[in-house]
């Protein structure tokens, strides 16, 4: 049984607590606006948490602007954007001193390098990752993500302008459309489950921002957390906004294979930082990127996750290994801290062992389509972060482009809703409190569990690093079957976080196949073994689904 509880006014609802979503909380309570924020789980429980790479901006005079640009358009396969590209990497510094005056320690060379002298050690170490022509990776030793989100979260609670609702899930947008109005789809605010007391709020804002991050928990195996459900997405498409580039999906190609290590990350920082990836082949560990492309074990992800791929189906073997025995302890402890406590508390010592690692999905190249903004052409709506699909990423994300773009888009809504003639206001029209039907409780929850790991076994074995004309087409035929059943489940049922869950990872999940199958050529993270491969930016299209009244236009 569902309550109905009362109507919230706000002037900015965020949906979801990760960088990008409390990055914009803090910028819009600062100009005095009323904010809520909404998370599922705890605050805590998003994909920033789990960043150990870090930050990639341009802070050094060695580096460039054009460098940084051109090294993501290249891994973009492409299909990146060059605009919102050059709009990203420029604002950069800027966001990051953002954090920095909000109290987010990066790690200073000092703390590092022992030997470095002291008028360098207060400079900030910069890491290097996979297709990155610099070291321009801020980070806080191997913890980065939980440095950030634990500084915002602070900020946000301390704020007189913020609220905060934990274990509250965005059920779905209010558009105009979706009540039948005339005019410009036009958004009002969303449908919230507040899981605690069962009670659907209906929140009305001048502004709603998704920013619940990707869609990992599509696929078996992923570094993402259980939240990772694709919800902003699937919310988003549901009220009409566009959704672009789904095939792409990142596999990162270094996950630690351990049966105690639940899809640990195991970061690219740490190929930064010499880390060399190996193969047992005929009894003899050896090295194998270099026979993949020429910057070896720090290619783009794409390649060394397909590398990676390969070689566990040429050798039999189940997982490949990363060596960085030729540091010291000492250094591996300083510079990757929770890595190395990680694996030596699962027997594994770093300077002395080699790590096994599997590829796992790990992000969400596509979403909402928006501009640099986070601007989705819905007035009163935005999408910010994984979420979004703003043409950074392209065919494929560089690495430590996420924060980047999450903390950049953050603040971008926030200006552009203060400047946006658009702005809407829902106190003209009657919008109806959530009305659960005739929906009763569920007496069979196996059904949720059940389709929820097929689909992520489906996904993985026919959607995932290699693709195929045949295993698109399973997949579709599968994910129509279970879409339909899940849907009726819905309607008919009481519905619950899991429900809706479910919902938006069989609405994502349909979605990649899509875009995958629409793809007539196999281009960055997409690559179908029957299509050619592109990277020429000449022929590169986007993908985009579009939901009309009659069904999906794509
Ligand atoms: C990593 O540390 O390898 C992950 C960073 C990222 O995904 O950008």
């Amino acid at each position: 049984m569902i309550n109905t509880g009362k109507k919230v006014t706000t002037d900015f609802l965020i949906i979801g607590s990760g960088c990008a979503g409390l990055t914009a909380a803090l910028k819009a309570a600062d100009l005095g606006k009323k904010v809520l924020v909404v998370s599922k789980k705890k605050f805590t429980d998003c994909a920033t948490i789990y960043a150990q790479g870090g930050i990639s901006c341009v802070i050094k005079d060695d580096d460039s602007f054009e460098s940084h640009v051109e090294d993501t358009l290249k891994a973009g396969a492409g299909l990146c954007d060059v605009e919102a590209v050059k709009a990203i990497v420029k604002e950069g510094p800027k966001r990051v001193n953002d954090l920095i005056d909000w109290g987010v320690k990066f790690s200073c060379r000092g703390e590092i390098d022992l030997d470095v002298d002291e008028k360098e050690a207060s400079d900030y170490d910069l890491g290097k990752e996979g297709g990155h022509s610099h070291r321009r990776v801020l980070h806080s030793g191997d913890i980065t993500g939980k440095e950030l989100l634990t500084v915002l979260v602070e900020r946000c609670r301390e704020h007189e302008n913020i609220e905060m609702w934990d274990g509250a899930i965005g059920v779905d947008l209010i558009v105009s459309r979706r009540l039948g109005l005339e005019g410009k789809n036009s958004c009002f605010g969303a449908y919230i489950l507040d899981s605690k007391t069962e009670t659907i709020f209906t929140v009305l804002a001048d502004y709603t921002v998704l920013a619940t991050g990707g869609a990992g928990k599509a696929y078996l195996y992923t570094t993402n957390p259980d939240v990772a459900t694709g919800d902003g997405i699937a919310m988003g498409y549901r009220a009409y906004a566009i959704i672009s580039n789904m095939e792409f999906f990142q596999f990162h190609p270094t996950c630690l294979y351990h049966p105690k290590g639940k899809s640990f990350l195991i970061s690219e920082a740490v190929r930064g930082e010499g880390a060399e990836l190996k193969v047992l082949d005929n009894g003899e560990m050896v090295p194998f990127m270099q026979k993949y492309h020429e910057l070896g074990s720090l290619a783009p992800r794409d390649i060394v996750a397909r590398a990676i791929d390969q070689e566990l189906k040429r050798t039999g073997q189940k997982s490949v290994f990363l060596d960085i025995t030729h540091h010291s302890e000492d250094f591996i402890k300083r510079r990757f801290p929770n890595i190395f406590q990680k694996c030596y508390d699962l027997g594994i010592n770093m300077a002395e062992d080699l790590i096994p690692v599997v590829p796992a999905a790990h992000y969400c190249c596509g979403g909402v389509e928006t501009d640099v903004d986070g601007y989705t052409g819905i007035p009163g709506l935005y999408a910010v972060g994984e979420t979004a699909c703003t043409g950074l990423h392209g065919a494929n994300r560089l690495a430590s482009n996420s924060l980047l773009e999450a903390i950049v888009t953050g603040v971008n809504c926030i200006d552009h809703s203060q400047r946006s003639p658009n702005a809407v206001s829902s106190s003209n029209v009657d919008i109806p409190d959530w009305n659960s039907g005739e929906a009763v409780d569920s007496d069979e929850q196996v059904v949720i569990t059940h389709n929820w790991q097929e689909i992520r076994q489906f996904m993985w074995d026919y959607v995932g690093i290699y693709r195929t004309d045949k295993r698109l087409q399973r997949a579709k035929r599968r994910v129509e079957l279970l879409r339909r059943e899940i849907e009726q489940y819905y309607w008919n049922f009481t519905i619950t976080a899991d429900l809706i869950e479910l919902r938006n990872l069989v609405s994502v999940s349909e979605m990649i196949i899509d875009s995958a199958l629409k793809r007539d050529e196999s281009r960055g993270l997409h690559y179908n073994a029957d299509k050619e491969t592109s990277t020429d930016p000449e022929t590169a299209i986007s993908s985009r689904i579009i939901r009309t009244f009659y069904g999906t236009e794509q």
